[in-house]
């Protein structure tokens, strides 16, 4: 019950694969922008994915958060996107980077893409670690992609499933037989 890891069917990413590709996005925002930053992430998912990313970011960098809700605790996008929590700060002439868990259809990141232009940044773009290798539903253009990941729920380092795996520190795929019915 109490045991995380044998609920996983496949280690997809080690630690030390998702540390050094956090590292190497890093450096390419780096180069990318020589400007300061405000790196947004969307919580609860990709608040480890932004920790790390951050500190491979050699500039100046503000963190702010976004709360949205469009899954229930289950394991499909219901299409609908709630703000439950907004920027603590303007981002009216910022260059901004939305830091991302995963892109599955694309309905969440869409819809924050254009809430968000609507509101003047200098920039926007998207970095996610993970890109699910499914038709998106809605266009999204993700200047950063961590790993190109298979279409599975997969749990850890951040993402979860009914809240619960963000914390492993690895990516894996989540054991069918614990989902079960919900998908
Ligand atoms: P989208 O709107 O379908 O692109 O959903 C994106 C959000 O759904 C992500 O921020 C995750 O919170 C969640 N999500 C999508 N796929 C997975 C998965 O395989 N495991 C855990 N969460 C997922
Ligand atoms: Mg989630």
């Amino acid at each position: 019950m109490l045991d995380m890891h044998k609920d996983i069917e496949r280690v997809l990413y080690t630690e030390e694969q998702i540390a050094q590709r956090v590292a190497e996005m890093g450096k390419q925002i780096t180069q990318d922008y020589q400007e300061p930053l405000l790196v947004v992430s969307v919580l609860s998912g990709a608040a480890i994915f932004m920790a790390d990313l951050v500190r491979r970011i050699e500039l100046p960098v503000e963190m702010d958060y976004m709360a949205v809700s469009s899954y229930k605790n289950g394991v499909k996008s219901s299409g609908v996107v709630q703000i439950l929590k907004d920027t603590a700060s303007s981002i009216e002439g910022r260059h901004v980077i939305i830091a991302e868990d995963i892109l599955d259809t694309g309905l969440t990141l869409s819809y924050l893409i254009e809430n968000l232009k609507s509101r003047r940044p200098a920039s926007i773009e998207v970095a996610t670690l993970l890109h699910k290798q499914v038709e998106q539903k809605a266009k999204v253009d993700c200047r950063y992609v961590g790993f190109e990941c298979p279409n599975e729920f997969i749990v850890g380092y951040g993402l979860d499933y009914a809240e619960k795996y963000r914390n492993l520190p690895y990516i894996g795929i989540l054991k069918r037989s614990i989902y079960g019915q919900s998908i």
